[in-house]
């Protein structure tokens, strides 16, 4: 190529690099302009090139005049830069403000199931009594649910616990446990007299009705040590129903059975809803009173089947019903409602 040749081309590029550089409108576009100049494959690259082929005289001049393009193309270049990055930020700076005053995003906040809640609530008043807490398994051995409490095989006391065995097992050896009497005789095993325990938990039973879900909670209480007397047990699970129920709570007992306990009662409170004023009331049917839990005095058998002597040591022992409390506390109809997960009924409780 010529040199004059060479001088109108670097001229045509000059002339208009102010323009295309003006033109572009971010940085993708002025990337591939410059490129387009500067890139290896760039226009300036390929005069450059072409530069030996002038003649040795014109060669220095058009080096400069080169050089000069370059220097105009880099200048270009940064003002671009400086343009886009200002734009930029106008845009930014002139967008609606944030709206602080917006409402935020509103998460339900979680608590405990209202029978976990009542739960607590009776295992705070034994440990403020004095009470340690103990807990045993779910699923237990029949030898500890049954036999070593003083239930006879085939007994019809053993009709209200039928359960779930665990398959497999035909000596039916092994099951999901009724109660949590069994944790008794785990801690009378375990630990020498003086026991005051409660012990609370899940247990099983093959009922499903209104007043009966197959998975429902209990807490044991046991006492054990010298000189435990019926008027201990009595006097516990007074000042228990009324720290539980209000002070103004009245309590009745009524002789009951249960295997591992002589004598045995069934305690009742007055009932909270009508105070026995309303023959109509749901609540406890109109006779003023609602069954709260079985106690009695620790048998001396189940004592002697623990390696206990009952001539030393007695024992009084208690089963509340946790469900049956959540129950009467919140006045709810049918006890497996607890149970659906319906978040709108558990959060109106
Ligand atoms: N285990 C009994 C039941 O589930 C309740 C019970 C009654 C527990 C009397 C006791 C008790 O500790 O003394 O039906």
């Amino acid at each position: 190529m010529s040199g004059p040749e060479l001088g109108r081309l670097i001229d045509e590029v000059d002339r208009t690099v102010d323009v295309q550089f003006a033109a572009v409108g971010d940085v993708d576009e002025l990337n591939r302009l410059y490129a387009s100049l500067l890139g290896r494959r760039g226009s300036l690259n390929a005069l450059m090139k072409q530069l030996p082929g002038a003649a040795p005289a014109e060669r220095k001049l058009l080096g400069q005049r080169l050089n000069a393009v370059k220097g105009r193309v880099e200048r270009a270049r940064e003002e671009a830069t400086a343009r886009i990055k200002r734009t930029a930020r106008e845009r930014e700076l002139s967008a609606p403000p944030l709206d602080i005053t917006l409402p935020g995003r509103w998460r339900a906040p979680g608590r405990p199931h209202p029978i976990m809640r009542t739960l607590d609530e009776i295992v705070d008043i034994f440990v403020g009594l004095g009470f340690d807490v103990a807990e045993g398994p779910q699923i237990e051995l029949a030898r500890y649910n049954f036999d070593l409490l003083g239930f006879p095989a085939d007994h019809p006391a053993m009709d209200m616990h039928d359960t779930f065995y665990i398959a497999g097992d035909p000596g039916q050896n092994v099951l999901l446990r009724t109660h949590t009497s069994p944790v008794q005789v785990r801690e009378m095993l375990s630990h020498p007299p003086p026991v005051m325990i409660v012990a609370p938990g899940v247990v099983y039973r093959r009922d499903d009705d209104a007043s009966h879900s197959p998975m429902f909670v209990q807490i044991e209480g046991l006492v054990v040590d010298r000189d435990v007397s019926l008027a201990d047990l009595k006097g516990l699970l007074e000042v228990y129903s009324r720290r539980m129920f209000g002070e103004d709570t009245k309590t009745r007992f009524r002789p009951s059975y249960f295997p591992f306990t002589e004598p045995s009662a069934e305690l009742d409170v007055s009932c909270l809803v009508c105070y026995g004023e309303n023959r109509a009331c749901p609540q406890c049917k109109g006779t003023g009173w609602l069954e709260v839990l079985g106690c009695g005095m620790v048998h001396p058998t189940v004592l002697r089947n623990v390696g206990i002597d009952p001539e030393v040591y007695t024992g009084l022992a208690f089963g509340i019903g946790v469900d049956r409390t959540a129950n009467m506390k919140f006045a709810v109809d049918d006890i497996r409602s607890f149970y659906e997960n319906d978040v709108r009924f558990l959060g109106s409780l």
